[in-house]
């Protein structure tokens, strides 16, 4: 089947795309925009209970929303866990994927200072036993997430592949850069193309409760304080979730024309904490309540992707701009969008 561009939907590879994370923030869209392509869409989620099942559960009842019957039965999705060898070998055997987008891990830098071990077992070894499962069935295009993170606090920007991603500064960004490395060492040992993707705060509806843009929107709409930590300058590189999706698409497609391969998928125009407490404020329409705070262990303090390579190779080119994003997350959370 064919896409609007003309490419092949499986991107050649006839069987299913396996989306771990289905049920998470980004997996819900980018398993809907596989439907939309015309795709079979094999999703797991284990329902971690970083934040609420009832929202994940609405994500996963979304990713069918306003479809056809036609393409609602492209969707199987199974409650799975990464680590559970036996289950998730018996899926793969019973459903035959021939590519993967992984995107299923404990997410949040400043949680993971408190529990470095959970983030390890899902994060690593979760990455590595999947790996291992797909190596063994001989699954060979392999998109896997990691994060803006691994850049630490480096002191140029913006921050390029190329640059030095040796100095993480939490245990989830190192687990992230212990991905890239196990993603390599799986291309290097079984010659499958394998992509990883950097991803950098990514908002929009659905976007996961812990995050800036949410917690803005619920705690101004509610007359709930705002703690700032530090002055409110640290800044993120808030990517649009359809945006973001575009690319994890992207990479999917052309990943064997590179085998390995390292990707920035942000947005290149960093905002500041106070723009984007401004932003919500302005998108409510009511004023923010500010308590100072000290800045947190493992916050970076800015973020700001180069998108060169990703452009060059990916023809990805982000188009929603933070405000009107930040009013369409607005309408979603109202249940209106
Ligand atoms: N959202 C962002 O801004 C952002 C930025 C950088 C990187 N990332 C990465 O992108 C991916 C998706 O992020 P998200 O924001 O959608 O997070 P999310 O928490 O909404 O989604 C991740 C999903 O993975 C599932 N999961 C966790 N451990 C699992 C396991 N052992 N087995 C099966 N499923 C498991 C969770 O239940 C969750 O639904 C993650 O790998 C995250 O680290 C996200």
């Amino acid at each position: 089947m064919n896409d609007a561009t003309g490419r092949t939907s499986d991107a050649g590879t006839g069987g299913p795309v396996l989306v771990t994370g289905a049920a998470g923030f980004i997996g819900s869209h980018t398993c809907r925009a596989l439907l939309l392509r015309g795709c079979r869409v094999l999703a797991l989620d284990n329902f971690d209970p970083f934040y609420s099942r009832a929202r994940k559960q609405a994500n996963i009842d979304g990713v069918t929303r306003g479809l056809s019957a036609s393409q609602h039965a492209l969707l199987t999705f199974a409650e799975l866990d990464i680590n559970d060898a036996p289950a998730l070998g018996s899926f793969l055997d019973a459903h035959g994927p021939s590519s993967v987008i992984h995107l299923a891990a404990k997410a949040n830098p400043r949680l993971s200072v408190q529990h470095a071990a959970a983030y390890m077992h899902a994060n690593v070894t979760g990455t590595s036993a999947l790996l291992h499962e797909l190596g063994l069935r001989g699954v060979d295009r392999i998109v896997i997430a990691s994060s803006s993170s691994v850049y630490g606090n480096l002191p140029t920007a913006p921050f390029s592949e190329e640059m030095d991603a040796s100095a993480p500064i939490s245990p989830y960004a190192a687990s992230k850069r212990a991905c890239e490395l196990l993603g390599y060492a799986h291309h290097h040992l079984t010659g499958a193309n394998v992509a990883m993707l950097r991803f950098f705060t990514v908002f929009g509806p659905g976007q996961r409760p812990d995050l800036g843009v949410s917690l803005f929107l619920e705690r101004i709409s509610t007359g709930q304080i705002i703690k700032l930590f530090g002055d409110g300058t640290m800044a993120r590189d808030c990517t649009y979730v359809d945006d973001a999706v575009s690319g994890v698409l992207a990479a999917h497609d052309r990943i064997d024309r590179f085998g390995f391969r390292v990707w920035n998928l942000g947005n290149s125009r960093p905002v500041t904490v106070n723009e984007m407490i401004a932003t919500c404020a302005r998108v409510v329409g009511k004023a923010a309540k500010l308590e100072p705070a000290p800045l947190q262990a493992g916050d970076v303090q800015l973020t700001f992707a180069d998108l060169t390579r990703a452009r060059a190779e990916l023809g990805y080119e982000p188009v929603t701009r933070f405000e009107p994003g930040v009013e369409r997350q607005w309408a979603w959370a109202q249940g209106l969008g």
